[in-house]
């Protein structure tokens, strides 16, 4: 396991995470000026660079896909010549492109780079599976190894060299609402809200007949990351990374009274989730058919995309304030990759502070690089900045983060069945074995 997974996952380094994290955003107030003007400068010179680029990855949702074309529009002004082919397979968290990949990566015939998060998918999947090199020369080169925060660049480590380029940083734990929906219906949303006040808000809507929580769990990490959220909300960070590095038992009483009260919340889910996609149901609370998504932040690129961000609130997950759950995303450097120069030349791009941003806005997350100015971004970046600032960093399960891809297959098939079934006890048992294996 890499360090900043260890730190996050033990619970008991934070505080020194926190320092490297404030160091390293101390750096970049120093040096920003110097390593915008690179940026600019590598701009100035087109590369000859041509032939194919293919990049592979799962954002195509409304506002997923225009946030990839940001990064393809940077790396085209840099390398004019080349040829980009978005390889982009269609699923939210990357369940079915996640699956296409390995069957390309077993028959040697990867893309030029495909996204991914740092953790255990990273380096279980990838790294020790010898499909990756290392990008280490490229942080230095671009100054990702100055501009980034340790923290980050341990996730994305293995034995000290680098195996991915972080493009941004999304907070997994929001609750997302339509502001008239819930005014209408005379709920008040604060800066924070305890799980006791949620439950109250979803009778208050259930009464004036809306829909409180849209889920679109067509996709497979949605009950997951539903779940992993409530669960944070109700246990709190110590507790949740227990739980996550087997430190903790899931068939525990506490843990089974929040799997009891997280059956209480399916009452007032819209019937039709398991037709509907993350992106329909958030797409759902834009419209103003339900209330409140809880959801990672790619959720604020839809409302971006659509237009609608004044019409929307956001606060954390109830009870999970002062948490931030991370879900970061990178590309990776294949072994053999078909256009090597060019897939180098895209990693070299994505590092950038041009491409991150551009990119960010309208992704939801926030750069990897402490370094991009963000004085232009939006009110929610800026909470989302300062939330990674100063709270508890813990890293996504259903996002693979924080634990083995084995672990989170099985996490997912427990919780989707688990929506369906509501037994405690099959859920808790489930769990607790696959822990144990
Ligand atoms: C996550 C990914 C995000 C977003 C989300 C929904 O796994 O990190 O960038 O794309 O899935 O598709």
């Amino acid at each position: 396991m890499n360090l900043f997974v260890a730190d996050v996952m033990s619970g008991r380094h934070n505080r020194r995470d926190l320092f490297r994290r404030a160091a390293a955003l101390g750096i970049s107030a120093t040096v920003a000026g110097g390593l915008i003007n690179r940026a600019a400068a590598q701009d100035a010179t087109p590369s000859s660079l041509t032939g194919d680029l293919e990049i592979f990855s799962w954002w195509t949702s409304p506002g997923e896909a225009p946030a990839l074309e940001a990064l393809f529009t940077e790396y085209k002004k840099r390398n004019p010549g080349v040829n980009v082919i978005n390889a982009a397979v269609a699923g939210g968290g990357g369940g079915p492109a996640q699956a296409v990949l390995q069957t390309r990566l077993q028959g040697s015939n990867p893309p030029d780079s495909w996204q991914s998060h740092p953790g255990h998918e990273l380096i279980d999947q990838y790294v020790d599976a010898g499909y990756t090199e290392t990008v280490t020369d490229i942080y230095a080169s671009e100054g990702l190894d100055k501009a980034v925060p340790q923290g980050l660049i341990d996730q994305c480590s293995k034995d000290g060299q680098q195996y991915l380029v972080p493009v941004g940083v999304h907070r997994g734990n929001g609750l997302w609402y339509n502001k008239d929906v819930v005014g209408k219906a005379g709920v008040t949303v604060g800066d924070t809200m305890t799980q006791e006040e949620f439950m109250a808000a979803l009778d208050k809507l259930k009464s004036a007949g809306v829909t409180g929580l849209a889920i679109g769990d067509k996709d497979s990490f949605v009950d997951a990351q539903t779940f992993e959220n409530h669960l944070l909300g109700a246990l709190g960070p110590d507790k949740w990374v227990a739980l996550f590095s087997g430190d903790a038992a899931w068939d525990d009483q506490e843990v089974k009274d929040v799997m009891t009260s997280f059956t209480k919340l399916l009452d007032y889910v819209n019937s039709d989730h398991s037709a509907l996609s993350w992106s329909d149901a958030t797409a759902m609370i834009i419209e103003g058919k339900a209330a409140f998504n809880t959801m990672g932040d790619w959720a604020y690129g839809e409302f971006v995309a659509k237009n609608v961000v004044d019409k929307m609130g956001w606060v954390s997950y109830p009870g999970s304030d002062g948490s931030f759950v991370l879900v970061v995303d990178g590309f990776t450097k294949p072994k053999g990759a078909p256009d090597m120069d060019n897939a180098i030349a895209w990693l070299k791009s994505c590092s950038s502070v041009d491409a991150q941003a551009a990119f960010n806005p309208l992704k939801g997350s926030i750069p990897a690089r402490t370094d991009v100015p963000t004085d232009g971004f939006s009110e929610y970046h800026k909470w989302s900045i300062a939330s990674f600032a100063k709270d508890h960093l813990v890293g996504s399960a259903a996002h693979g983060l924080a634990t083995s891809p084995a672990f989170k297959q099985a996490f997912y098939d427990a919780a989707i069945a688990f929506v369906t079934d509501k037994d405690v006890d099959t859920f808790a048992t489930t769990l607790a074995d696959a822990a144990k294996a």
